[in-house]
């Protein structure tokens, strides 16, 4: 019965049954499209890197907009099924190593014009825990994107709202000349998910 109401639920989300029609890998594509012709984060030619990248509808929407001459690096703990273009290269990785902005840079022609998020925790169903996992996830998003972009570089998180969500957006401030909440019309109203949106990255 329940199955049965999450089924019914998935099947009438209008995104859910745009991305299948229109051959994204998520609902989450219209998420960055959404945000994107809001902000003009990515450009055409652009260095992209995609944090929490998998099942590859963010990487999708990037290649789309870079074009033939850019070139976009996905990362993922799971491994993403590959996508049809010589510049859109996957790494199974999990952004709160050590390792990661070094072997995230070793695999980018230059350093990066925009360094997207989306990477979610595992949800728990307990808000707070959720939200804090969640902040995490950012913050390590914000190390790996204030190791690998360019100055003047664009930034774009997901963070669950909770106590220490304003407390993250003051570190992505110090690091960006423009700094900016959203929620797009594609994210679910009943989800704490909202996107934090950085332009013009002040490089040290
Ligand atoms: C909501 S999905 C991303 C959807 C994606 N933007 C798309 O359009 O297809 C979140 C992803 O974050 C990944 N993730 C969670 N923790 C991670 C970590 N520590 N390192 C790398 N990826 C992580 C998950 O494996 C999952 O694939």
């Amino acid at each position: 019965m329940k199955g049965n109401r999450k089924w019914k639920k998935g099947k009438a989300d209008y995104y859910y049954s745009l991305a299948k029609k229109e051959g994204y890998r998520s609902r989450a594509a219209y998420k960055l499209m959404q945000i994107n012709s809001k902000y003009k984060l990515i450009r055409r030619g652009d260095v992209v890197i995609d944090l929490g990248c998998a099942p590859g509808g963010w990487l999708q929407v990037s290649r789309r907009i870079v074009g033939r001459e850019g070139f976009v690096l996905g990362v993922d703990l799971q491994k993403t099924d590959p996508l049809p273009y010589e510049n859109v290269k996957t790494l199974i990785l999990d952004i709160n190593s050590e390792e990661a902005p070094e072997r995230i840079l070793m695999e980018i022609p230059r350093k990066a014009d925009v360094v997207i998020s989306d990477a979610s925790p595992k949800i728990s169903g307990i808000w707070e825990i959720d939200h804090l996992k969640s902040v995490d996830l950012a913050r390590a998003s914000l190390k790996i994107a204030s190791k690998t972009l360019k100055p003047g570089g664009n930034f774009l998180v997901k963070v669950f709202h909770g106590k220490d969500f304003k407390d993250f957006l003051l570190e992505v401030k110090e690091k960006f000349s423009f700094t900016k909440s959203t929620k797009p019309k594609a994210s679910r109203k009943d989800s704490s998910e909202s996107y934090v949106v950085a332009k013009g990255f002040k490089s040290s």
